[in-house]
C-alpha cells in the first residue's frame, strides 16, 4: 500500500507574523513542489494572515490545538468552527506538551479528536511514551492505553480523518531520536491495532508519523521504514531550509 508521504511543522509558540513570512519567501525558494502533503502548523493568530503565503508554496496549515466544545464561555480557547471559518482544515491533538504542561487527560485528548473529525478536519493525534516507561519495558502499552481511550469515539466512519503520530517524549527537542528500526517497530504495532479496531483495509490507509529530533539528516531513515509515512518536526521546522531539507530527505 502506497501511502502520500505527510510532513507537517509544528512551530509551537515561535515566530511573529515577519518571521513567519520571512520563512515563507525562504521556503518558496528552497522547495519545490513535491507529491506530498507539506502541513504548517503556526500560532493561533498567524494562521489567517500566512493563507497567500501558504497557497503560494503548496502547502497547507493547520492549527497546533483545538477545543472539545463547540463555543461559549471557554476565554482563551479556539473553536473547530473558528478554524473552518479562517479555512483551516487540518489540526493536531494531544501534543505531549499540551498533555504534560497543560494536564489535558487521555478523556480530554479523546473529546477533542471526536469535535475535531467530526467537524470534517484532518487530525492528527499524538501519542508517545516517557523515557522511564520505555526503560520499564512499558512503552508498547503505555502508546495502547492511550489509543483505546483517544480513540473510543472515533467511529470506521471518523477514522479516515484521523493521522496517528508516534512522538516518544524523550526524543522530543532533545537531539535523541529515536532509531528508525525502534520507530517502525512500534508503528508496526500502531498499525496493527488500528487493523484490529477498525479492519486490515483502513488501518492500511491511516497515515503513521515520527516526531522526536527529526532533521534532514535523520529523516531518510524514517522514511525507508514501512509503516512510517512522514513526520511531525517542531525545532528543526522552523527554518525553511532546514524543513525543504527534511521534505527532501523524506520523498
Ligand atoms: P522536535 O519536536 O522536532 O523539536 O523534537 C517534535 C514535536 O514536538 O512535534
Amino acid at each position: 500500500m502506497m501511502r502520500k508521504s505527510l510532513l507537517c511543522a509544528n512551530w509551537k509558540m515561535n515566530h511573529t507574523l515577519d518571521s513567519a513570512k520571512d520563512f515563507f519567501r525562504k521556503f518558496r525558494d528552497s522547495y519545490a513542489s513535491q507529491d506530498a502533503d507539506i502541513v504548517i502548523f503556526p500560532p493561533y493568530p498567524l494562521i489567517y494572515p500566512l493563507h497567500q503565503y501558504a497557497d503560494e508554496c503548496g502547502v497547507q496549515l493547520g492549527a497546533q490545538n483545538v477545543n472539545e466544545n463547540s463555543k461559549g464561555a471557554f476565554t482563551g480557547e479556539i473553536s473547530t468552527d473558528m478554524l473552518k471559518s479562517i479555512g483551516v482544515s487540518w489540526v493536531i491533538v494531544g501534543h505531549s506538551e499540551r498533555r504534560d504542561i497543560y494536564n489535558e487527560t487521555d478523556e480530554l485528548v479523546g473529546k477533542k479528536l471526536k469535535k475535531s473529525a467530526d467537524a470534517g478536519l484532518k487530525t492528527i493525534l499524538c501519542v508517545g511514551e516517557h523515557l522511564e516507561t520505555r526503560k520499564n519495558g512499558k512503552a508498547m502499552e503505555h502508546v495502547k492505553n492511550q489509543l483505546d481511550i483517544n480513540l473510543s469515539q472515533i467511529t470506521n466512519d471518523l477514522i479516515s480523518q484521523v493521522s496517528i503520530a508516534y512522538e516518544p517524549i524523550w526524543a522530543i527537542g532533545t537531539g535523541i531520536a529515536s532509531t528508525p528500526a525502534d520507530a517502525q517497530e512500534m508503528m508496526f504495532f500502531i498499525r496493527q491495532w488500528l487493523a484490529g479496531k477498525y479492519g486490515e483495509g483502513i488501518s492500511d490507509r491511516i497515515r503513521i508519523l515520527y516526531g522526536g529530533s527529526v532533521k534532514s539528516d535523520n529523516m531518510a531513515g524514517y522514511a525507508a521504514m514501512q509503516d512510517i509515512d512522514g513526520a511531525l518536526v517542531g525545532g528543526a521546522s522552523l527554518d525553511a531550509e532546514s524543513f525543504a531539507g527534511i521534505i527532501r530527505a523524506a520523498i
